[in-house]
């Protein structure tokens, strides 16, 4: 068994795909472009304007992770993370893979007595309130992640938080403020200046570092670390794979061949829908967390010269084998405008034996004696030759297995390999200027100073169906 994560993509090449796909040569013919796209990132990077490259290796900010979640955070049932997009992304797909599954609906013995783990990631309030209804505010820990402080979202989700937490500490300040702590920017924002004021615990979100690169500071492993990831192996993982990506030789390069890849695909065969598809419940939510990262940082409508250029890939998301029933069929017959990445764990752990009910009966009698984790295998095999019999761009991530190493090597491969991306695409993959707009209209319409709403807030009514 492999001990570290691998990229198989020869599902990517035109020989393996009946003549259509990449040809052959394409690697040869970007070596070049990446070996000055890997210098620009190694510039960058120790120009300090990638942060999240030193996320593995920052020893003061992880100590104060493990003293916290070690003291202070032992004395809770419950964790609520506030959050939303990289404030929340990172620390749902840690949960996903990384908890026993079904987590908050386990006894403490069965979580070996770690808090439950929620993770607000919207404002929608016909699910938020029901969930604050059944919380014991004195057993409940809220980490309020948010880079900027000012994220409408999460900031309303504080507000009602702090009211509730001031309603059951009525005189208590200590109390109410013992149930909180902030994530947030080191010098700026509103969180910020709240915590200094009041002297609430806080950990920060480096500068330098942006909401999507973030999951290895102390936005995941804040709450990763209170449920008891290993957040230690995580970050081994994470520098395992910084090293193997330090080359400039595109073929070794397994971030590089990522995103090299990818981007053939999306401009030399017009394959600008890029499907990522977990094998698997524990994965899905990289396949979420990867939707945004690789959207919202390569999806821009100017170049690094300034000029328009409207580009980027659009990612998806897909859960096999359940989507094998829903969206399979347009990824098999559907235009050639996608890639399809697989991802695979290769050591699932738990299995389950499908028991042999029915030897007499053909049509089941082959599941008899086997076991679900085969079967989910045998799945993934088969869809990846379907896809390539079918002439469609496919790879395969693998990880050993889902484990905290294999999954930091994951999120540390796939955050280079969108900024390789953005050296590919010529764009800024740091930057988020499309979100601004709609941003400042939500201020305006909420009554904010300073901001205007829309002229027509509801659209106009000249075209509506009623
Ligand atoms: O990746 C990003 O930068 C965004 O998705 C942010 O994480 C998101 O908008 C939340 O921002 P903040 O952490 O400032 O509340």
């Amino acid at each position: 068994m492999a001990e570290r994560l691998t990229l198989d993509y020869a599902n990517m090449f035109a020989p393996r795909l009946g003549g259509r796909g990449l040809q052959p040569d394409v690697l040869d013919r970007m070596a070049d472009r990446f070996r000055a796209i890997h210098a620009d990132t190694v510039r960058r990077r120790e120009s300090g304007e990638l942060g999240f490259f030193a996320l593995p290796y920052e020893r003061t900010i992880t100590q104060e992770i493990r003293t916290f979640a070690e003291g202070v955070g032992q004395s809770f049932d419950t964790i609520v993370v506030l959050g939303i997009g990289g404030s929340a992304l990172g620390t749902t797909a840690l949960q996903q893979a990384l908890l026993k599954p079904y987590w908050n609906e386990l006894s403490d013995e069965q979580r070996d007595y770690y808090p439950r783990l929620y993770v607000l990631d919207n404002i929608d309030p016909t699910t938020i309130g029901p969930l604050l209804e059944r919380l014991d505010m004195r057993r409940t820990l809220f980490n309020v992640v948010s880079k900027s402080g000012s994220t409408a979202e999460t900031m309303a989700q504080y507000l009602i938080i702090r009211d509730m937490l001031r309603t059951t500490f009525e005189g208590d300040p200590d109390g109410e403020r013992r149930h909180l702590v902030f994530t947030t920017d080191p010098e700026q924002g509103v969180l910020r200046r709240l915590a200094n004021e009041e002297g609430i615990p806080t950990l920060p979100v480096p500068a330098n570092v942006g909401g999507r690169f973030s999951v290895l500071s102390a936005v995941g492993l804040l709450p990763a670390a209170l449920v008891g990831i290993d957040i230690d192996a995580l970050l081994a993982g994470a520098a395992g794979m910084d090293e193997r990506c330090r080359t400039d030789v595109l073929r070794d390069n397994p971030a590089a061949l990522f995103a090299a890849l990818q981007y053939a695909a999306h401009t030399e065969q017009g394959a600008g829908i890029h499907v990522m598809m977990a094998y698997g419940d524990r994965l899905f939510g990289f396949a979420d967390w990867f939707r945004q990262l690789w959207a919202e940082s390569l999806g821009k409508r100017v170049n690094r010269a300034g000029e328009d250029v409207f580009v980027g890939p659009t990612p998806v998301k897909a859960l096999g084998p359940t989507d094998q029933h829903s969206q399979v069929q347009l990824y098999m017959e559907g235009p050639f405008d996608k890639t399809v990445t697989i991802l695979a764990v290769e050591e699932i752990g738990t299995d389950l034996n499908i028991p042999d009910v029915h030897p007499e009966l053909d049509a089941l009698s082959y599941l008899g004696g086997n076991s679900l984790g085969r079967l989910l295998d045998a799945e993934r095999v088969a869809t990846t030759h379907a896809l390539a019999t079918n002439g469609r761009m496919n790879m395969t991530i693998t990880l050993p297995r889902a484990d905290a190493h294999a999954v930091g090597e994951l999120i540390m491969m796939l955050q280079i390999a969108t900024v390789y991306g953005g050296g590919f695409y010529d764009v800024n993959p740091l930057d988020q200027p499309g979100v601004e707009l709609g941003k400042q209209l939500t201020y305006g319409l909420m009554g904010r100073k300073g901001y205007n709403a829309p002229d027509t807030p509801d659209g106009g009514t000249e075209f509506r169906c009623r």
